[in-house]
């Protein structure tokens, strides 16, 4: 039976995607017998109702010099993020001398504000090649994994700090214990614990199954992180709902006791409780639609080669590669994807090898269909693209369902 990783009581597995790659392991062509695959499974905890992976892919295998992915690449994430150290900036720094300590600062999309303010920090970012940029930027940044160890060495040489903060890091760790621990060495009295996260609860809500791959290993939801939280001896005393990556949550933990919860925090409870989130029930109702939206876009695909139809995907996302193995898509159905990320282009999507290339290929020629793997940006992405409606083609989405737009 397998166990829960925060809580170590029983989780009821009930979501098995089969044999996956690595998401963001995008393959050079001549190395595709070398991919790394593991069993990509969903699992509930029946005690502390942590939605967590049943399999834990070793660290060093996804964060490396190598990890493909820039915060930077998008400009409604470069404005979320801006704004993000602003509100700390005027808010929880506003004391003599304070620090900031950013886990996984990526290319220093956040912590440029806050450098550019003069104020104190430090990214922990373990992926070599974005902490280069970020330190070209004028940052400074620690290649290494946060952990228990790395925050009390940061205590000892830098003092403690007042906001300690991540986006779409911490749900990426299975080692959340030492996490904690880490946070608490290092985190000054008062001083808060920040980090946002996808929701579970959008992932219901949208079917956004595709919020599901390797470096998901948390599925957070309001009720289960302030479960977590109180284990270490700190309150959740904050939730905000965010519109960013599909639907996520930003979290404020606070040491037990230091904080009044903000009335938000019992009132995303009492939804999820409601809602009957982590409940066996939903979780097996989300796995079938999750099979109704695979064979729909299956069989749509087959639909459009049958009928001699040119269709590329749009955004090489981590998200997709779930989505792409899962539904069995490869070069046959889609011909090749377009990205922005120079990382990803030239490469093969991992598990399908379907070609990146670089966005400019999208209009040369426009193709029939495009599906829009990167939809989390939809807004974005279709704004730009004005052309491509214009030129008669179409969009796919599956989220929350298959569909054209
Ligand atoms: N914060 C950025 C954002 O929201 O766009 C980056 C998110 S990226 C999906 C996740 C980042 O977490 C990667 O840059 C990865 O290297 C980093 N990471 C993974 N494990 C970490 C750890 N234990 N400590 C610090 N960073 C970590
Ligand atoms: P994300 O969903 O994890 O943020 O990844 C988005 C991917 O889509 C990333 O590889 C960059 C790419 N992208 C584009 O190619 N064009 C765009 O306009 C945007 C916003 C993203
Ligand atoms: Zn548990």
């Amino acid at each position: 039976m397998p166990k829960c990783r925060v809580c170590d009581s029983t989780l009821h597995e009930f979501l098995d995607f089969g044999r996956q790659p690595l998401s963001d392991a995008f393959v050079r062509p001549h190395e595709t017998d070398d991919e790394f695959f593991f069993r990509l499974a969903v699992g509930v905890c029946g005690s502390c109702t942590m939605v967590q992976l049943v399999e834990e892919v070793p660290r060093d295998r996804m964060f490396h010099q190598d990890y493909p992915y820039h915060s930077s690449g998008s400009s409604v994430m470069r404005k979320h993020f801006q704004q993000t150290a602003q509100r700390f900036l005027e808010t929880e720094l506003t004391g003599p001398d304070p620090f900031v300590v950013e886990i996984g600062c990526n290319d220093g999309v956040m912590l440029r504000t806050v450098a550019d303010a003069g104020v104190r920090h430090l990214g922990v970012e373990p992926s070599g090649g974005v902490a280069e940029v970020a330190r070209g930027n004028g940052i400074r940044v620690r290649t290494d994994f946060f952990e228990e160890s790395t925050a009390r060495d940061i205590a000892g040489t830098d003092g403690p700090a007042n906001v300690i903060y991540a986006a779409n890091t911490i749900c990426h760790i299975p080692y959340l214990d030492s996490i904690m621990r880490g946070v608490d060495a290092l985190l000054a009295p008062g001083g808060v614990f920040v980090f946002e996260d996808p929701y579970f609860g959008d992932i219901v809500e949208k079917t956004s199954f595709d919020q599901i791959y390797d470096e998901h290993f948390y599925l957070f939801t309001a009720r289960s992180v302030g479960a977590m939280a109180e284990r270490f001896g700190f309150a959740l005393v904050d939730v905000e709902r965010l519109p960013v990556h599909g639907g996520e949550v930003r979290y404020t933990l606070a040491r037990a006791g230091e904080r009044t919860p903000n009335p938000a925090v019992a009132e995303l409870v009492a939804e999820e409780v409601a809602r009957d989130l982590a409940s066996p029930a939903t979780c097996a109702r989300l796995a079938e639609r999750i099979t109704h939206i695979r064979d729909d876009l299956t069989a749509l695909l087959e639909r459009l080669r049958a009928e001699g139809k040119r269709v590329v995907a749009y955004g090489a996302t981590a998200k997709s590669a779930t989505v792409a193995n899962f539904c069995g898509l490869g070069p046959d159905l889609v011909s090749h994807v377009c990205d922005t990320t120079p990382a990803k282009q030239g490469r093969l999507t991992p598990g399908t090898h379907i070609p990146v290339l670089p966005a400019e290929a999208f209009a040369d020629p426009y193709p029939d269909y495009a599906l829009l793997f990167a939809w989390n940006h939809a807004e974005e992405i279709m704004a730009k693209e004005q052309k491509f409606r214009q030129a008669g083609g179409k969009w796919i989405l599956y989220v929350p369902e298959v569909h054209l737009v």
